[in-house]
């Protein structure tokens, strides 16, 4: 058998990956971050981590309300994610570019993202820079789906937002579904 040395691409042996897409907000300003490098890291305390880079405005935003928002977008919203990763809330409003729709949080000031299925609202816990980007800690407040997507985990009619890479994107295939 042969091998490929895979080099700077290695992150994308470990993709597909869930794409989220995170909301933070501070005093006026709000933006939506696409986010793939996200995991579960304590079941109790309930905390995430995730990478984030220092030059998204979504870092400046959420260092400094210690809070963000993670929304779980279906397939059918792969073409809204890349828009909202291709631009900054530097420049522009991704609300009114992606014609997303504000929706209130529960316990966080930032907004959630009403076309989304699932939501965790979080409180910066921990930010500890690791080579080019940040380790977020968030601690998950609240977390809710909207009815009938969810039962313990995903239902058949949710296909999740799957990031291979750069602007490829994956649903999920509930025909191989597999009970081992
Ligand atoms: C599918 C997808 C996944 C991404 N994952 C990450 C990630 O995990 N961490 C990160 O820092 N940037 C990630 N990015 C890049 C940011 O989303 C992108 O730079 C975005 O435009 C930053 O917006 P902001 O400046 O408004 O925060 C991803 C982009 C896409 C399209």
């Amino acid at each position: 058998m042969k091998f490929i040395e895979v080099e700077k691409d290695w992150p994308f042996l470990i993709h597909p990956s869930l794409a989220v897409l995170l909301t933070a907000k501070f005093q006026k300003k709000d933006t939506i971050t696409p986010i793939a490098w996200i995991s579960p890291l304590s079941g109790d305390p309930p905390l995430l981590a995730l990478a984030l880079k220092e030059t998204r405005f979504s870092y400046e935003l959420l260092s400094k309300s210690k809070e963000f928002g993670i929304n779980i977008p279906s397939f059918d919203l792969a073409e809204k994610v890349w828009l909202c990763g291709t631009n900054t809330g530097r420049k522009v409003d991704k609300f009114s570019l992606s014609g997303l729709t504000r929706m209130p949080g529960k316990v966080i000031n930032a907004p959630l993202i009403k076309e989304c299925i699932a939501f965790l609202e979080c409180r910066l816990s921990a930010d500890q820079v690791f080579g080019d980007h940040h380790l977020i800690v968030g601690e998950v407040l609240k977390a809710i789906a909207k009815e009938g997507f969810f039962a313990n985990c995903y239902l058949e009619n949710f296909s999740p937002c799957l990031h291979l890479r750069k602007n490829l994107f994956l649903k999920a295939d509930w025909k191989s579904l597999k009970e081992v």
